[in-house]
């Protein structure tokens, strides 16, 4: 169900009256605008602490500009939603429900069935199937009920795989109080409250390889199964919280595996979703500038994912800032996009470069069979720009917004309205290749070969991404 947005880019055209340009990246072009362009949903949890009130100001305006989708960190929980038995508590689902609406954000609701935050007074029914059946089917019929037609997508059933030598988890109430056959009807009674909601498998370590040795490999038998059998499942939820590569030598993921999984999930009509994604770093080690690049790089191959295959949809980060992230409980830091100062970290300019950047191949609707996607693409978006020879976009000789503007001239880039400025050049892939500042109007992008590149101009509160070519 990929939907392709219309463009939404703003022309530049007001601030460069005289000048004669037109460029098709504007400096206030968000995460969200441009996902919205490429046709995906891209989002962040709202933290427990938003729903306390207790974050500054500026958090919830960088998650409405920059996000369309949304989920709720713990609220939508079993614990949140039925803490005492038949006793449900909304409050904090209808706010996050509410601030979705006011800005035009999809709902993923989180989650229904899972062995982790179940309130006490269930396990007092770990003995009883029959009971337990009816406990589940009730949580399931009031919170998806209550939703209905607001939540656009549940995880049904999160982890239920255990980690090693994939089996179903042993430990979870749900398991052992009623067997495998749990998640089966849990689907069945959820699609029968909101058969308009998308219905998921949720679970971790699904980027580890697909052999049947793996999650994955594992999982996939089991969704074969419920396709087999009618089971209504559409979406598989790879949380993907994985560790940075070069400091744990543990880690074995990576976006290869997951595009593989996501490519045989095609075969079963079946969507991937990344649902909860942090890159972290080993707690109390340093981490440098080009740790931080490298992690930039990681998030990037996780989006290509999401920008490349037909049936992945949704890149869903775990947390805003780095100051506000679940990771220290499992020993892991700074795996999110913003700083603790809510600044932007090279791993969201890897991201924003990337989303500007990506071309989907000229055939992508007519390769895209794995959907019973009946929605158009739209491949008329309004992009006045000229192109260059090669079919890209213009590569503007300047163009600016407010006061700031630069303009390339062989490989030197001059930058006027602002005696400051710091300059960091993408290539094509959003990778960083050069970063300095800027002191007295121009800089020499020296080292740099002759080519495409995209370039970000910041200077207070003037924020100018622009694609030149130097030559
Ligand atoms: C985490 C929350 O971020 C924490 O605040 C909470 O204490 C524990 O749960 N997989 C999931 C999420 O499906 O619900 C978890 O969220 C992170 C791992």
């Amino acid at each position: 169900m990929r939907t392709r947005f219309p463009f939404s880019g703003i022309a530049l055209c007001a601030a460069l009256i005289g000048v004669g340009i037109t460029s098709s990246f504007a400096a206030d072009e968000t995460l969200r605008s441009l996902a919205e362009k490429n046709g995906i949903y891209i989002g962040a949890i709202l933290n427990s602490q938003w729903f306390n009130g207790g974050l500054p100001g500026n958090y919830e305006q960088i998650h409405k500009t920059q996000f369309n989708i949304v989920v709720a960190e713990n609220e939508m929980k079993f614990d949140a939603t039925e803490p005492s038995e038949g006793r449900f508590n909304y409050n904090n689902g209808d706010k996050m429900v509410k601030y979705a609406q006011q800005n035009g954000m999809r709902v993923r609701g989180h989650a229904l069935a899972w062995h982790s935050q179940v309130p006490n007074w269930v396990n007092n029914y770990k003995n009883d199937k029959q009971k337990l059946l009816k406990v589940l089917k009730n949580h399931i019929e009031n919170v998806v009920g209550h939703w209905k037609g607001q939540v656009a997508e549940w995880d049904v059933v999160n982890e239920a795989i255990s980690n090693n030598e994939p089996q179903w988890r042993s430990y979870s109430v749900w398991y052992q109080g009623i067997g495998p056959e749990f998640i089966d009807s849990a689907f069945v009674w959820t699609h029968a409250v909101d058969p308009d909601a998308e219905l998921c498998y949720n679970d971790y370590n699904l980027e580890q390889g697909i052999n049947p040795k793996a999650k994955a490999g594992f999982l996939l038998e089991q969704v074969k199964r419920w396709v087999a059998n009618g089971i209504p499942i559409h979406c598989v939820g790879s949380q993907t919280h994985v560790e940075d590569t070069t400091t744990d030598k543990h880690f074995i993921g990576s976006p290869d595996s997951l595009r593989s999984l996501a490519r045989e999930l095609a075969k079963l009509n079946v969507k991937l979703k990344i649902t909860e994604l942090d890159i972290g770093f080993k707690s109390g080690i340093n981490v440098s500038k080009s740790d931080l690049e490298r992690q930039g790089q990681t998030f990037r191959q996780y989006l290509d994912i999401v920008l490349e295959e037909p049936n992945v949809d949704t890149y869903l980060i775990w947390g805003v800032s780095d100051k506000w992230s679940w990771l220290s409980g499992l020993n892991r830091q700074k795996g999110l996009i913003y700083d603790d100062n809510l600044q932007p970290k090279p791993a969201f300019d890897s991201i924003l470069v990337r989303l500007q950047t990506f071309e989907p191949p000229q055939d992508t609707a007519t390769t895209d069979t794995t959907t019973t996607d009946t929605t158009t693409t739209d491949t008329t978006v309004t992009d006045t720009t000229t192109k260059d020879s090669i079919g890209l976009p213009i590569i503007p000789q300047s163009a600016g917004l407010g006061s700031v503007t630069m303009h390339i001239a062989g490989h030197t880039l001059f930058i006027a309205g602002t005696l400051s400025a710091k300059v960091d050049v993408f290539d094509m892939q959003g990778r960083p290749v050069f970063s300095t500042k800027c002191e007295k109007g121009f800089v020499e992008l020296n080292g740099i070969a002759d080519g495409l590149y995209m370039v970000r101009v910041r200077s207070g509160s003037a924020n100018l991404v622009q694609r030149i070519a130097v030559k």
